[in-house]
């Protein structure tokens, strides 16, 4: 099977593609500009393309069976890119695709499609979709796009990954931890929030690899079962071997950030994820992901604190 993924220069990408090509033949596209250091060492093959630019993807197409899907923009600070990065690049992606005859597509979505709440019920894929992101809303609309077209498809929804190689923004949160010893969180810290490891989000992605009858279906792929902040911060606590004080900052300053994150948005055409995640921190947004295990044997293996361990000692190692 020839699989071609997209975005397999990013941080889940370079997971997915070294683990995918010790089995399967497989391309990545890329574009003129991505740094291929991580790519250099792996049996790939690499094509340059860009998906803002649809004649740019012919090559990358040729003889593909299955395309992972992950490229897409995740931390823009600019609206007008999130609906290029997500939308548009889909659909330039998609009517490739059809031109090429690709058989099967295995689209990379989140869990910022659903709306976080004030109630601890765990979400399904069958949840109501309410995105309150411009991210949510593109990556909703791109699923949407994805199950017009008459190629076979799977949906994947994943939390927030966390693992080596993970952006900047989680960093800092693991350094605030380790080198102040403090970390700031609104409420009281008992909601839940899922998060998954990157090898355990890689293991339920290959296990989609050549699952035809799935297609047509929605997975959402997390961690085994959803944490409180307090279950969060107690285990990067047990791995670094110092206690963090935990700073409970008021609820307020969550209703606060949002209206002026919503003001600066709706004037500027500013998008600012850290306003969001200030908002959001005391709600819940806990996954039931009983439907990849029954129906893909989906298992993650990667328990909390091995997956912190893991990221703690990659940081150490290339940010400090
Ligand atoms: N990270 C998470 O916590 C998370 C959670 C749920 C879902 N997701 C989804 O997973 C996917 C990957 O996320 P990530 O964290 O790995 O993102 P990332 O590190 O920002 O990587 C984005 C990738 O997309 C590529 N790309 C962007 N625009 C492109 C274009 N026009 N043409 C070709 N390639 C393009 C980038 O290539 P360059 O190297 O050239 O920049 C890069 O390889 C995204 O679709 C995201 O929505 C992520």
């Amino acid at each position: 099977m020839n699989i071609l993924i997209t975005g397999g220069t990013g941080f889940i990408g370079r997971h997915l593609t070294a683990a995918l090509s010790k089995t399967y033949h497989t391309r990545c596209l890329v574009r003129k500009t991505s740094d291929i250091s991580c790519l250099r060492d792996l049996s790939v093959d690499i094509t340059i393309g860009d998906l803002l630019v649809k004649d740019s993807l012919l090559p990358a197409l040729d003889k593909i069976d299955l395309v992972y899907h992950l490229a897409g923009e995740v931390y823009s600070r600019r609206k007008g890119d999130y609906y290029k990065g997500n939308i548009l690049a889909t659909h330039n992606l998609l009517e490739t695709c059809k031109e090429k005859d690709v058989k099967r597509i295995i689209f990379l979505s989140s869990i910022g499609v659903y709306k976080p709440s004030t109630t601890k019920n765990l979400l399904t894929e069958e949840s109501e979709c309410e995105p309150i992101t411009f991210y949510g809303r593109t990556k909703l609309d791109a699923e949407e796009l994805i199950k017009k077209y008459n190629i076979p498809w799977v949906i994947v929804r994943a939390p927030v990954i966390y693992g080596p190689h993970q952006p900047p923004v989680l960093n800092r949160f693991f350094l605030n931890a380790f080198n102040k010893r403090k970390i700031y969180i609104i409420g009281k810290g008992d909601n839940l929030r899922s998060l998954c490891f990157i090898d355990n989000l890689v293991e339920g992605l290959i296990l989609l690899a050549n699952k035809e009858k799935n297609n047509g279906k929605t997975y959402i792929l997390s961690d085994n079962t959803p944490y409180t902040f307090i279950e969060i911060i107690a285990a990067i606590s047990s791995v670094i071997k110092h206690e963090i004080q935990i700073m409970n900052l008021p609820s307020i300053l969550g209703g606060i950030s949002w209206k002026i994150h919503n003001l600066i948005s709706n004037l500027f055409d500013f998008y600012f994820v850290e306003l969001y995640a200030i908002k959001t921190m005391e709600l819940n947004l806990g996954c039931n992901i009983t439907k990849a295990k029954n129906e893909i044997g989906y298992n993650p293996k990667v328990a909390l604190e091995t997956g912190i361990k893991n990221t703690i000692s990659w940081i150490k190692n290339s940010c400090c």
